[in-house]
C-alpha cells in the first residue's frame, strides 16, 4: 500500500522539520477544513503553496469544505496532484469531477461513514480515487470504524468486475492493526495522522505500514 501521512497533527511551529521527518513518504495528505462542512478549520491553498516549496511529494488534497466547486481551482493552481472532495458537500459532483479532470488533475471523491457506498456507483468509471472515511471527518486521533471495511470490499469487487482504474484510499484511525484489516479488504492508500506523528521514528514507521 501507499502511506499518505496526514500532517494535521504535526507541530506547526517547526513545520519544515516536521515535513522532513516524513520524507520517505511518496504522498502527503493535505486536510482542508472550512468550519462549515466540519466544525474545525485548518489551512487552505496558501498553505499548500508554502509546503510545495519545501516538499516534492505527491499532494493528496482532501477538501472537507462546503461547495468545493467554488474554490477547487485555487488548489489546482497551488499544486495539488490529486483533489478529493466530499460527495455530501456539493450538489454537482459529476460536473465538479469533470472540471477537475479537464484541468489535468487527478480526482477523488470521499464519503463520510454514514453515507451509502452505492451513491458512487455511476461515478466509479471516471474516478481516479475513492476516499473512504473510517472516522467522522473533522479531527485526527479518532477510533477506526469497522463499517468502512465493507465499503472497501465493495469497491474492490466492483473494480475487478468492471476493470475500473480507481485507487481505494482509507482515512482515519489507521495503525498497524487497522492497516492490516484495510489491506485485506483491498485498500491501496492509507492516510495516517496521529499514529505517525506520535512516533519518533516516523520514516521507519511509514515503510513498515506500507508493507504490513
Ligand atoms: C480527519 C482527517 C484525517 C486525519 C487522520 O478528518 O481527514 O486525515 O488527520 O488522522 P488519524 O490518523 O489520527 O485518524
Ligand atoms: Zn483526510
Amino acid at each position: 500500500m501507499i502511506c499518505s501521512p496526514s500532517f494535521l497533527s504535526c507541530d506547526f511551529s517547526k513545520l519544515e522539520s516536521e515535513i522532513k521527518s516524513i520524507s520517505k513518504a511518496k504522498w502527503l495528505h493535505f486536510d482542508v477544513m472550512d468550519g462549515k462542512f466540519v466544525p474545525n478549520t485548518t489551512y487552505d491553498f496558501h498553505m499548500l503553496k508554502l509546503i510545495k516549496q519545501i516538499s516534492d511529494q505527491y499532494f493528496d488534497c482532501h477538501l472537507m469544505i462546503e461547495e468545493p466547486e467554488k474554490i477547487y481551482e485555487k488548489y489546482i493552481l497551488a499544486g495539488a496532484n490529486l483533489l478529493t472532495f466530499h460527495y455530501e458537500a456539493t450538489k454537482q459532483p459529476i460536473a465538479l469531477m469533470k472540471a477537475i479532470k479537464a484541468k489535468k488533475t487527478k480526482v477523488g471523491i470521499s464519503i463520510k461513514p454514514n453515507t451509502d457506498i452505492s451513491v458512487l456507483d455511476t461515478l466509479l468509471p471516471d474516478l481516479d480515487l475513492i476516499l473512504i472515511m473510517s472516522v467522522e471527518p473533522g479531527k485526527g486521533g479518532q477510533k477506526f470504524l469497522l463499517n468502512s471495511l465493507d465499503k472497501i470490499k465493495y469497491l474492490s469487487e466492483k473494480r475487478k468486475e468492471h476493470n475500473y482504474n480507481y485507487l481505494i484510499e482509507v482515512d482515519g484511525g489507521i495503525n498497524f492493526e487497522t492497516a492490516k484489516l484495510v489491506k485485506e479488504a483491498g485498500c491501496d492508500v492509507i492516510v495516517v495522522g496521529s499514529f505517525i506523528f506520535n512516533s519518533d521514528s516516523r520514516n521507519d514507521l511509514i515503510m513498515e505500514l506500507e508493507n504490513v
